[in-house]
């Protein structure tokens, strides 16, 4: 059994064994291939939703690399994390347009409505809460992203409204 699918849920319910025979699978494959750490690590985060340490070491092991190169890749690109992620990410703007239009009240709210702060991951790990710097939508600001869908002049009495369309 394999998995490589950009941001696959099939594995949210199979077994942590399941998981350990799908990574060790993985990492036959790209044993000894040629700058195949990335992609061992997208897989498997694909696979457990995120890189705990314990993924990290068994990646480590069966790739035969230092834990510390493993670990140094996974904190370095922000697109791998170490902490179990929501369903959705919301990504608010804090780029200079929509930063002077209202972006930080985007936040503020979001911040109540979700009850974590940014980089936080809500109890029912539904969302998990991100700034960016520009997304783009400058001449609409303040913008925000929940995964790829852009919400433009967004404010904050449009969140409620914004995050109830996720729990449908
Ligand atoms: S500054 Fe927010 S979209 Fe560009």
């Amino acid at each position: 059994m394999s998995c490589e699918l950009e941001n696959c849920q099939c594995c949210s319910e199979i077994s942590d064994q399941q998981k350990l025979e799908m990574i060790s699978e993985v990492i036959e494959k790209y044993k000894n291939k040629e700058g195949s750490l990335i992609q061992v690590l997208h897989i498997a985060q694909n696979i457990y939703g995120y890189l705990p340490l314990e993924v990290q070491k068994i990646i480590a092991d069966g790739l035969d690399k230092p834990l510390s190169e493993v670990s140094g890749v996974v904190t370095f690109y922000s697109f791998f994390s170490t902490e179990p992620r929501g369903e959705h990410t919301i990504r608010v703007c804090l780029g200079t347009a929509c930063y002077v239009r209202g972006g930080k009240k985007i936040v503020d709210r979001l911040e109540e409505l979700l009850g974590v702060t940014v980089g936080g991951t809500t109890k029912d790990r539904k969302f998990t809460f991100e700034v960016a710097r520009c997304i783009g939508a400058c001449g609409l600001a303040p913008a925000m992203m929940i995964d790829d869908v852009v919400y433009k002049q967004v404010n904050a009495d449009k969140l409620e409204a914004i995050l109830a369309k996720y729990y449908k």
